[in-house]
Formats: structure tokens, C-alpha cells, sequence
């Protein structure tokens, strides 16, 4: 007679019942305490949303130049162009930029026209990540590269007065964080 055979309709399959249940109960427990952090994560609470967002006073920028400010552990240009670089960044037809897309946070999905990267519609302010989309440096700035806007010199990529790839090996536009205007001299990022 085997082990099974002997503990037939004896109770058995009520004990592993209990059993069965027990550890699926401790399961559920300790599948409750794994999941919390990670709902506590998507609702952060207010002191996390501070730190994700900052403001920037921008009154003393001047025309034709960039502040750089560091938010989330990166540079981010906020630039107040001339109006002969928002001339020339809108006068660019989209068609000859190797990255067709806005890369706008504010602005998902739209392309790569002027208009849809500057802040504000008359297009002074340009607010960019500081991050060459190639493999991370800092692009050099105030006119830097061929094509009057910024330009990386870890590997030579060029970007526009728009902040836009046109040369190089970086595959994408400098990326626009998720930025509003406050008031007219304080801009919030995040
Ligand atoms: S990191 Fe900028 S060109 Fe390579």
C-alpha cells in the first residue's frame, strides 16, 4: 500500500485544502507589500512633485543669450534668441531635417517647424535639454556649429538655432521638457 493509498479519504485532501489556502494567503500578503511601493511611487506626494519641478527666474537673460539651469540631474538651455535665429530657425522647412519630429513634451507628435519648439509663439524663448541626443555631452552653445546653433563636440553633431540635429552623428533634436510660463519672467520646469 502506498504513502497516497494509505491517507485516501482520511481528511487529506482537507488538510492540503488548508494548506493550499495558508500559502496562497502568506502569497497575497507578500504579493500586497511588494505592490505598495510601487502605487506610493505613481502617487508621489507632494515634497516629490516639488523636487521634479523647479522655477526659473528669467528676467535677466538677456537677448541673444542662454541661461543654464540644472533640473533632474541635467543642463537645460533656456535660450532668448535674436530675432535674426528665430528668422532662421523658421525659414528651415522641415523637410530637410534629418529628425522630421518636434521631440516637444508640451507639444507630442507635431514636427520639427520652428514654431512648435519655441515656448512662446512669437519664438524668444527655446527651452531644450542640454543633452546631446548621440550619446549624452553637453553641447556648446551661443552660435556654436554650422548651422548657428549648438554644437557637440564629443563627436561633432550639429544643431540649429532651433535646436535641431542637421549634422552629425546624433540621431535626434535636442529634446524639449514638459516647460510653461508662470508669469513673464519665471519659467516652471516640470
Ligand atoms: S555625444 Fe554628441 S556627438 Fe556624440
Amino acid at each position: 500500500m502506498s504513502h497516497a493509498d494509505d491517507h485516501a479519504g482520511t481528511g487529506e485532501g482537507t488538510r492540503r485544502d488548508f494548506l493550499y489556502y495558508a500559502t496562497a494567503g502568506a502569497g497575497a500578503v507578500a504579493g500586497g507589500a511588494a505592490v505598495w511601493p510601487l502605487i506610493n511611487q505613481m502617487n508621489p506626494s507632494a515634497d516629490v512633485q516639488a523636487l521634479s519641478s523647479i522655477f526659473v527666474d528669467i528676467s535677466a537673460v538677456e537677448v541673444g543669450t542662454q541661461l543654464t539651469v540644472k533640473w533632474l540631474g541635467k543642463p537645460v538651455f533656456i535660450r532668448r534668441r535674436t530675432p535674426e535665429e528665430i528668422e532662421a530657425a523658421r525659414a528651415t522647412a522641415v523637410t530637410e531635417l534629418p529628425d522630421g519630429l518636434s521631440e516637444n513634451a508640451n507639444k507630442p507628435g507635431t514636427d520639427a517647424a520652428d514654431e512648435n519648439r519655441s515656448l512662446d509663439e512669437a519664438g524668444e524663448w527655446l527651452v531644450m535639454m542640454g543633452v546631446c541626443t548621440h550619446l549624452g555631452c553637453v553641447p556648446l552653445g551661443d552660435g556654436a556649429g554650422e548651422f548657428g546653433g549648438w554644437f557637440c563636440p564629443c563627436h561633432g553633431s550639429h544643431y540649429d538655432q532651433s535646436g535641431r540635429i542637421r549634422k552629425g552623428p546624433a540621431p535626434r533634436n535636442l529634446p524639449i521638457p514638459v516647460a510653461t510660463f508662470i508669469d513673464e519672467s519665471t519659467i516652471k520646469l516640470g
